[in-house]
């Protein structure tokens, strides 16, 4: 039997019959079409189909869409505001942090994630934090250097903002 469940997606409040058992990845790909977000192993060991809930990266795959009711989701789709590429974005970009991409939405949503927890990142920190998503094809040496940049450009970006809110 289906059931409603409501819950903000990028900014826009969602609400939606689902069946009991829909994981939060399917739902997000399949119902909302939000196709960025990956399904790479489907077991909770790739992280291709990691979003934010409630600002923390989580596996998409490994909860229920239920278990998001009232939550505040964010997917690779939601990242770039105003046609800008977010700073993680524009780094993988600029470093080249990555090949084919199958792995990038779900690296960028856990740097992020990452970078919001904790602004100064040692590349040790970005090794050890991030074991939890896979690429297959990179080696992992740009995706390194990317997360490192990204994080230093959402440190810049966020100083700059809050000393724009202090003018004001
Ligand atoms: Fe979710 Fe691999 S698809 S962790
Ligand atoms: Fe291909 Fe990471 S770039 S899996």
């Amino acid at each position: 039997m289906a059931i409603s469940i409501s819950l903000t997606v990028n900014g826009t409040p969602v609400t939606a019959e689902i069946e009991p058992h829909t994981l939060l990845v399917q739902f997000l790909r399949d119902q909302l079409r939000l196709t960025g977000t990956h399904i790479g192993c489907d077991t909770a060991q790739c992280g291709a189909c990691t979003v934010h809930l409630n600002g923390r990266a989580i596996k998409s795959c490994n909860i229920l869409a239920v278990q998001a009711e009232g939550a505040q989701i964010t997917t690779i789709e939601g990242l770039a505001k105003d046609g800008e590429l977010h700073p993680m974005q524009a780094a993988f970009r600029h470093c080249h942090g990555l090949q084919c991409g199958f792995c990038t939405p779900g690296m960028v949503m856990s740097a992020t994630s990452l970078a919001q927890r904790q602004p100064d990142l040692t590349e040790a920190d970005v090794r050890a934090q991030l074991d939890g998503n896979l690429c297959r094809c990179t080696g992992y040496h740009n995706i390194v250097k990317a997360v490192l940049e990204g994080a230093a450009g959402m440190k810049s970006g966020a100083a700059a903002q809050a000393s724009a809110q202090v003018t004001v």
